[in-house]
């Protein structure tokens, strides 16, 4: 995959934007807390690992633009940019666990120093970057391992390297397995209504040679019914305590489809998007996005006028539905409470 999802370039952060992909391949830049929170909310860089490296780095450009300022001043500027973007989307525990990070590095450092504490901040961004790189590759190769040659796995939504720093998360699985020489093949759900799995998993998958078929949501029971589908693999946006996991709008459905038809369904999950404060998904925070995403696209509505739209934007898979979790850790089996909390 040559395409960067986020890179550090001439001291600001440059995103490429998924919104127009993959017809138009364009960087943005960020020099500043405020513009990568909009950045995050408008889906310029989506896919929970993404998100929070994202964020990270937000944190890092406000403290180097801030630099400057009496101490308490740049105090307050911090305040407010970890504020900014801790609002900008709220399912995506790594956004919370990135801020966390960055939040214990910048009240760790007790110097008057700004110009160090931002360089602090820049040191913490890149890690956070380069871990998340290697994360994906240690969850791609446990996960690489329970792939036979010649499977046809199901994807909902994009976690691939654009959801996360490199590689990708449930897509890196895919790649670990095709470079140990397996061949994987790869239904794509289209995932409507924001057409993460057309736009973007089907183009990087593409992009890397891997033979993939671009299917509508509505299509996945069929090819699951005939034999088509061998395993189902997804990403997530945050697991509760007890193994629930949230994730893009029709993980669920797929996840009973996949239980009615005997298929197994793994989730390839970082420990970073773990929340062991959260006891069960039915206290995830689900966005509700804006009903403009329901009633067209782009430029063209096809809804009526006035008609009542519901967009929630992910759902929650109950942890009885998921055969597996994919971690960087291993492998885990029927997750619960007591699996998990063990991984920590
Ligand atoms: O709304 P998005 O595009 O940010 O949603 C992304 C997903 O639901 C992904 O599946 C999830 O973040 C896992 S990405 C490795």
């Amino acid at each position: 995959m040559t395409v960067e999802t986020l890179r550090w370039r001439n001291n600001q952060l440059e995103m490429i934007d998924q919104r127009c992909l993959p017809a138009i391949i364009q960087f943005l830049s960020y020099s500043d807390a405020q513009t990568v929170a909009e950045g995050i909310q408008q889906m310029v860089v989506r896919g929970a690992p993404a998100i929070g490296v994202a964020a990270a780095y937000g944190i890092a450009l406000e403290a180097q633009k801030c630099a400057t300022l009496p101490r308490e001043k740049f105090a307050e500027q911090m305040v407010q940019a970890f504020d900014v973007l801790a609002a900008s989307r709220p399912t995506a525990v790594n956004l919370f666990w990135a801020l966390n990070r960055m939040r214990d590095r910048f009240s760790v450092s007790s110097t008057n120093d700004n110009v160090f504490v931002a360089r602090l901040l820049l040191e913490e961004a890149h890690a956070i970057y380069h871990e998340d790189i290697e994360t994906n590759k240690k969850m791609g190769a446990f996960g690489a391992s329970i792939l036979d040659d010649g499977m046809c796995i199901l994807t909902h939504c994009n976690a691939g390297a654009l959801a996360t720093a490199g590689h990708g998360t449930a897509l890196g699985v895919i790649r670990s397995a095709v470079a140990e020489g397996k061949k994987i093949t790869v239904f794509a759900d289209e995932t409507r209504p924001f057409l993460q799995g057309a736009r973007l998993t089907a183009w990087e998958l593409s992009e890397d040679g891997i033979d993939t078929t671009l299917i509508t949501d509505n299509m996945a029971g069929h090819f699951m019914k005939i034999g088509t589908i061998d395993a189902v693999i997804v990403g997530t946006d945050r697991v509760s305590a007890n193994g629930d996991v949230a994730n893009k709008i029709g993980t669920y459905m797929v996840a009973v489809l996949a239980k009615e038809h005997d298929i197994p369904f793994y989730v390839a999950c970082p420990l970073s998007t773990i929340d062991l404060s959260i006891s069960s998904g039915d206290d995830i925070p689900i966005e509700e996005r804006s009903s403009n995403e329901v009633t067209g696209y782009r430029d063209v509505r096809w809804a009526p006028e006035n008609v009542k739209v519901r967009n929630p934007s992910f759902d929650v898979t109950p942890a009885r539905l998921i055969t597996a979790l994919i971690t960087e850790q291993g492998i885990v089996h029927a997750p619960n409470e007591k699996k998990l909390k063990a991984l920590f």
